[in-house]
């Protein structure tokens, strides 16, 4: 069989342009499937950020008449490991200062119907009898609301090939007004409740959940969740008529760009034969985030977007009780505006004890991951997550609320657990700040228990989140897809 080709249509892809996990994805795992021999390219909006980056590139593609948009530009470059980069170069619509959805005060972009529309459009147009391109995919992989456009596109296009959408963050769908309908030139029909519209607006990611053939999300738990009226937010009833449909598929993470052994970011690399790089990083930390140096006291690491999806709130809220026995907090986050204030607030009451950074950093980020003991990653609900699977790896357990993703990747640890080798971290069922402290209270004694907690921390070091076998789920259903 001829190699299987793959269009990755997504909104950010890092290292070109992140501001969470989807970024991490998009960047991992079209490397992956390459491995396996699909030929998958990854398309992705011309960003100030992105176009900067591109040290070549070529124009293959020019639109200047797609109903309801701007001309717009098709260039094609690649990234690391040879992956083929398409670039779509619009810069009325993508080249401004601030982020891929928000400006810098952080508010939506108020076109973002247009912006995304478009970026859906030429996703569904490359896989069209109609496309400019000689490489015409045979499947397209859409992700999140903000290419949800293409599958409803693709359906009405001449010779449309198959799509799926892949499922990050339920929480963002992508509403917008119902004249968006035509100016985003949909066909009338497609505002029905058998289409794109979601209580009397339209919503891009409604509008992929009907239209695509297949559905992914990024965790086994999480596809059974989005279909319960907790966390469905509103796609439940729509998610369960389609549950045959449905698959979920744990993320991997990037095992060259988070490895101990070789992070550029630490100031010494360590192994889990070899651990005593992992103190010269606690030190180093703790110089960093203004916290007293000391060895024995174990630091809580947090590195999170702050928003109410995190929890972090809780983390906070108990803070000033946590400084009262040895820990110490070290934070690095961005954000909701209050959640920024009461961690900077912290920092100022707590000196030496909690140490917090509002940024968004990489570098830090990853010193954070290594130079803490425990990672602490409280959210209400969590797709994947993939910042405790990155704790594991460094030899930092993580203490998660038993939500999504941190269901399928942290075994909690309970002497069972630990005598059998699969404990890898401790995790809380009910979300609340009592919770959230015992956990706490259950990491920290084992902290003290050195030779206990050696073997946790070589548990975590073991454990593969490398994107193999997740990559061939996906194949699988791409396979699935086109069988059908
Ligand atoms: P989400 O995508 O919901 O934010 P994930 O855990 O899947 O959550 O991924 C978050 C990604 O973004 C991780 O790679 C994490 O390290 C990174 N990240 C989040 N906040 C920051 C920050 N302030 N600075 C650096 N990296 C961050
Ligand atoms: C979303 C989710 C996160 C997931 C990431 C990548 O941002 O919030 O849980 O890991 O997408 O799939």
């Amino acid at each position: 069989m001829a190699d299987l080709k793959v269009l990755f249509a997504t909104s950010e892809v890092a290292p070109l342009i992140k501001t969470g996990g989807l970024a991490d994805v998009s960047g991992a795992l079209p490397v992956a499937l390459r491995a396996i021999g699909v030929d998958v390219r990854i398309l992705v909006p011309g960003y100030n950020q992105v176009i900067a980056k591109l040290a070549h590139y070529q124009v293959v593609a020019t639109f200047d008449n797609l109903p309801g948009f701007p001309s717009a530009r098709l260039l094609s470059s690649t990234m690391a490991h040879d992956v083929p980069l398409l670039v779509l170069d619009c810069p009325s619509l993508y080249q401004r200062e601030g982020g891929p959805y928000q400006n810098a005060l952080g508010h939506d972009w108020s076109d973002n119907a247009k912006r995304f529309g478009l970026l859906s459009k030429v996703a569904a147009l490359l896989g069209c009898s109609d496309s400019p391109l000689d490489w015409r995919p045979d499947i397209v992989h859409c992700n999140d609301w903000q290419t949800g456009l293409t599958p409803a596109y693709l359906h009405f296009a001449p010779g449309g090939v198959p799509s799926i959408i892949a499922i990050h963050n339920i929480a963002f769908q992508g509403i917008f007004p119902p004249t968006m309908v035509q100016e985003l030139n949909l066909p009338p029909a497609s505002f029905s409740v058998e289409g794109v519209e979601y209580y009397g607006n339209m919503s891009f990611l409604k509008a992929g959940l009907f239209y695509a053939d297949h559905i992914t999300t990024v965790s086994p738990h999480y596809a059974k969740e989005i279909q319960q009226d907790d966390l469905g937010f509103g796609m439940q009833g729509l998610l369960a008529s389609r549950r045959d449909s449905l698959t979920g598929i744990l993320n991997g993470i990037d095992t060259d760009e988070w490895d101990p052994t070789s992070d550029k970011h630490l100031v010494q690399t360590y192994s889990s034969h070899n651990m005593s790089g992992k103190a010269a990083n606690k030190e180093a930390l703790q110089r960093r985030m203004g916290l007293t140096v000391a060895s024995e006291v174990p630091v809580l690491g947090v590195v999170s977007r702050l928003t109410h999806q995190k929890g972090l709130d809780l983390l906070l809220e108990i803070a000033p009780i946590l400084t009262e026995f040895p820990v110490q907090l070290a934070i690095l986050g961005k954000g909701d505006p209050q959640i920024q204030k009461t961690a900077r607030d912290l920092w100022r009451l707590y000196p030496g004890k909690i140490g917090a950074v509002i940024g968004f950093s990489e570098e830090l980020s990853h010193l954070i991951e290594a130079g803490s003991d425990i990672f602490v990653m409280p959210s209400r609900f969590e797709p994947c997550g993939l910042n405790q699977m990155y704790s594991q790896r460094y030899g930092t357990p993580p203490i998660v609320h038993a939500t999504g993703g941190l269901v399928d990747s942290v075994v909690d640890c309970t002497p069972e657990t630990l005598t059998d080798g699969t404990a890898s971290g401790f995790s809380f069922s009910g979300m609340s700040d009592e919770n959230l402290y015992f956990a706490i209270r259950r990491a920290v004694n084992l902290y003290y228990d050195k030779k206990q907690w050696q073997t946790l921390r070589k548990n975590c070091m073991a454990k593969d989140f490398s994107w193999n076998n997740s990559a061939e789920a996906y194949r699988a259903v791409y396979r699935k897809v086109l069988r059908d």
